[in-house]
């Protein structure tokens, strides 16, 4: 996988910005890859650089019907030469694939094996990895959400696009699942005097996302960053559940600014910066850039 290219970083022009006097951008990660696209180009490449450089000649990971992840590794390793298995939560899909997701049946398509396991098994998952890698020696493990420090370092190049195409910006806002991609933000945006007053924001698309904090802050590390939040009340239901409302939301920024957004990720960052604009958390003068970190590969029903 080669260095990512650089992608639009699209001003959102709109009277309600003009009236806070904000400047906003998306920065249009969704345009990176039309697989492994968003934070996934970003969370792969190092892993599979590595993978390489080990001789593996396998991707083993984890995910759900739905994962995104589990889409991405497919096509990443087919794009590296390497066989991929994906280890999914459900052994009732085993036995049903009319029942696969568009995401499971796109994974199968682009070579991936596909093991079903019940969800109590899939809990263990971290017990499960010594069995796997003893029983695939030749495959390279990669985490649930690809979600490891490689995947953390392999944000550099992007932050680096984001300071040459906006070096006064302000805020920036991304979706959080695991916090491997906010960490990645955080420990890759160019600390100095002239920038101390950025904040970057999560926004945690599942419940209680508190407990995600200590990892992410593990995946930081100690140098000097600039502020950050992770914002833990927009999870809007819990991970992969929406609403009428939200579903308004996005269908309303999709028109207004031609770009699509995924149900389960996108939409609640937006929505979060939205709400943060509304409850004064962001001053005039402010330049905003929301993330777009993909996800637009699984067309998907939501509860
Ligand atoms: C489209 C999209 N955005 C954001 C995220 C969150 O990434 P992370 O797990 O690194 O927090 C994911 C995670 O899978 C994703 O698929």
């Amino acid at each position: 996988m080669n260095s990512p290219e650089i992608t639009p970083l699209t001003p959102l022009i709109s009277p309600l910005f003009e009236a806070y006097n904000i400047s906003v951008y998306m920065k249009r990660e969704e345009l990176n890859h039309p697989f492994i696209q968003g934070n996934k180009l970003h969370k792969l490449r190092l892993n599979i650089q590595a993978a390489l450089a080990q001789h593996k000649t396998t991707l083993l990971t984890f995910g759900g019907a739905y994962s995104n992840h589990i889409a991405a590794t497919a096509v990443a390793a087919q794009e590296a030469g390497l066989s991929s298995i994906g280890i999914i939560r459900g052994d009732e899909l085993a036995t049903q694939p009319e029942n696969w997701s568009a995401t499971l049946k796109q994974a199968s398509k682009n070579g991936m094996t596909l093991q079903f396991v019940t969800r109590a098994e899939y809990r263990k998952k971290s017990e499960m990895l010594t069995l796997l890698q003893a029983k695939f020696p030749e495959a390279y493990l990669l985490p649930e959400g690809g979600s490891n420090t490689l995947a953390v370092e392999g944000f550099k190049p992007l932050m680096q696009q984001i300071e040459m195409q906006c070096p006064d910006w302000t805020h920036l806002f991304s979706a959080v699942g695991t916090g491997a991609t906010l960490a990645g933000l955080i420990k890759h945006t160019p600390f100095s005097p002239q920038t101390v007053q950025r904040t970057i924001l999560g926004v945690a698309v599942l419940k209680q996302g508190d407990y995600l904090l200590p990892q992410i802050k593990t995946w930081v590390g100690q140098k000097p960053v600039h502020s950050w939040k992770l914002l833990t009340q927009y999870h809007g239901g819990g991970y992969a559940k929406s609403s009428d409302a939200l579903q308004k939301k996005q269908q309303a920024f999709e028109q207004a600014f031609d770009i699509r957004l995924d149900p389960i990720y996108t939409v609640k960052m937006v929505n979060a910066f939205y709400e943060q604009l509304k409850q004064g958390e962001i001053k005039s003068g402010s330049k905003v850039i929301l993330l777009h970190t993909g996800g637009l590969q699984g067309s998907t029903q939501l509860t």
